[in-house]
């Protein structure tokens, strides 16, 4: 079984190959910064070893092993090699601390990829390690194949490495066809055979990768091999994230990892492997402690134990909650969400929000947490109907390939109802063009700046819009606006500063 901590726990080690079986992922090449990077980002998780690569494959990642070894990162350097002298001589010259050499054990890859006798890879395999350990170094050995192999034969090829004083066993389920049962009862077997500490690699084909891993802890294995998200040859390895967070939070198992880096992690290795994770990815994906609107949202609201898990938090693993505010959403549920946040509202601003949650969901629209606060913010900013110099009516915007760009709005400025009309270099200067011409008698204004972000991702994304408009006497005012129709919203924020200036104007305070 694993080590103890001092209170006594289990701790199971973290065996990280994200930047070597990670990086066999198709279509994933990691330069050497992104190496370094990722590197460093998992020292920081804590975890135990990281295999930095395979030496022997190309210069560029022998260099990229040795500069990771050279960082003096806390975790222990492991660098791959096949079983030959070359590849183990390149990992030793690496300075990796640790040499994980592998052979194939089963019928199938002996046959037709090494064409040696059973006993001869036994022999190449302790000479290995020999060589490994005669070096100084910690020594990783792997019966590639494993769970493919007659259990007779890795009993053999096992017990021999561990007499030639290997450090570390590894269990490969190479192609990902262990079930959670056989594999729990083969490790166990394994684990009553040897002495020696059992990691375990195991892959994803039919989406058993974690489940074989956890099945392994379960039957004594005292290191998990494992990658950031998953990523690895073909449907990947066992994701890191998951494995932990079912160990420490579903069996009490503790491991070295620093539980809130899991997101920030996560993100890193999919912005540089590019690999998006889907995001219903559990633990670190989008939605993985997002609640929809309803009975779900209303009891997470008062108590996020009643539709989570509980003995996982968003907290714990460096995400946050979101609550999706659909076009059900009650009153109670927005004010809740609202004071939370800070937004202390009437029951008048409340109405507008609402309205314009509803308004937008009627359209389709997923409105998050984030959106809500933005709406807030907005409709606490605006004037009254009275104080407004410039209500707007209609607004009609044209744009194309063969047109050039023009918004035409029909208003009331100043109690009278005026027709205008403008073009632009695309939809959004049109409108704002058409809307200093709609002020134009009553106050000159220009636009000092312009910012738009969308709010929450996808193309129905809200759109938040900060102008800040200048009139001729000097005076600034910055509004923000938002909506899922960037040209609406870009006229709202300019209109919004517009009667802000006018309104300061008649009152005589500017
Ligand atoms: O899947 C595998 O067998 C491997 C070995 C090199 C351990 O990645
Ligand atoms: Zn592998």
């Amino acid at each position: 079984m694993g080590k103890a901590d001092s209170r006594g726990g289990r701790v199971v080690k973290v065996f990280d190959t994200t930047l070597r079986d990670g990086e066999q992922t198709p279509g994933v090449a990691f330069p050497l910064d992104a190496k370094i990077k990722i590197a460093r980002q998992l020292d920081r998780l804590g975890v135990d070893v990281i295999e930095a690569g395979f030496p022997a494959a190309s210069k560029g990642e022998f260099e990229a092993v040795k500069k990771i070894a050279d960082l003096g990162l806390n975790s222990t350097i492991c660098a791959l090699a096949r079983i030959v002298r070359g590849d183990v001589d390149s990992a030793l010259d690496s300075n990796a601390d640790m040499v994980h050499v592998f052979i194939s054990t089963s019928k199938i890859q002996i046959e037709h990829t090494i064409k040696k006798s059973r006993e001869e890879i036994i022999q190449l395999a302790v000479d290995a390690v020999e060589y490994i350990k005669d070096h100084g170094r910690e020594c990783m050995f792997s019966a590639m194949d494993a769970t493919r192999t007659e259990m007779d034969y890795l009993k053999e090829i096992y017990g021999a490495v561990e007499e030639a004083g290997v450090d570390i066993i590894n269990v490969p389920d190479t192609v990902g066809i262990a079930t959670p049962f056989k594999f729990h009862a083969m490790i166990k077997e394994l684990r009553e055979h040897l002495k020696v500490p059992i990691d375990v690699h195991c892959h994803n084909d039919f989406g058993l990768a974690v489940a074989n891993t956890y099945a392994a802890v379960l039957a004594g294995a005292n290191e998990v091999q494992v990658t950031v998200n998953g990523i690895g040859e073909r449907a990947g390895n066992a994701a890191l994230e998951e494995v932990v967070m079912i160990l420490h939070s579903l069996e009490g198992i503790k491991t070295n990892i620093k539980t809130e880096e899991l997101v920030n992690t996560s993100k890193l290795v999919e912005r540089l492997s590019g690999i998006r994770i889907p995001p219903n990815k559990p633990i670190v994906g989008a939605n993985a402690f997002s609640h929809e609107s309803g009975i779900h949202a209303h009891g997470v609201l008062k108590d996020a134990r009643t539709f989570e898990p509980g003995v996982i938090t968003p907290e714990m693993v460096g995400h946050r909650r979101r609550i999706v505010i659909g076009k059900h959403a009650g009153r109670h549920q927005i004010r809740k969400i609202l004071e939370d946040a800070g937004y202390h509202v009437d029951e008048e601003t409340l109405t507008k929000i609402m309205d314009k949650v509803k308004e937008l969901g009627d359209k389709g629209k997923k409105v998050t947490d984030l959106d809500l606060f933005t709406i807030a913010e907005v409709v606490l900013g605006e004037l009254k109907k009275e104080e407004r110099a410039i209500v707007v009516d209609e607004v009609t915007v044209l744009t194309g390939n063969k047109i050039t760009p023009t918004a035409v709005i029909n208003a009331e400025v100043e109690g009278k109802r005026k027709v205008t009309s403008a073009i632009g270099l695309g939809p959004v200067d049109a409108a704002l063009n058409a809307v200093k011409e709609l002020a134009g008698e009553s106050i000159k204004v220009n636009l000092t700046e312009f910012r738009m972000d969308a709010i929450s991702g996808g193309s129905d994304a809200l759109a938040e819009v900060y102008v800040t408009v200048e009139d001729d006497e000097g005076h600034t005012f910055t509004a923000k606006a938002a909506g899922e129709d960037i040209v609406m919203a870009s006229m709202d924020a300019i209109i919004h500063a517009i009667n802000y200036l006018m309104l300061m104007r008649k009152k005589g305070k500017h």
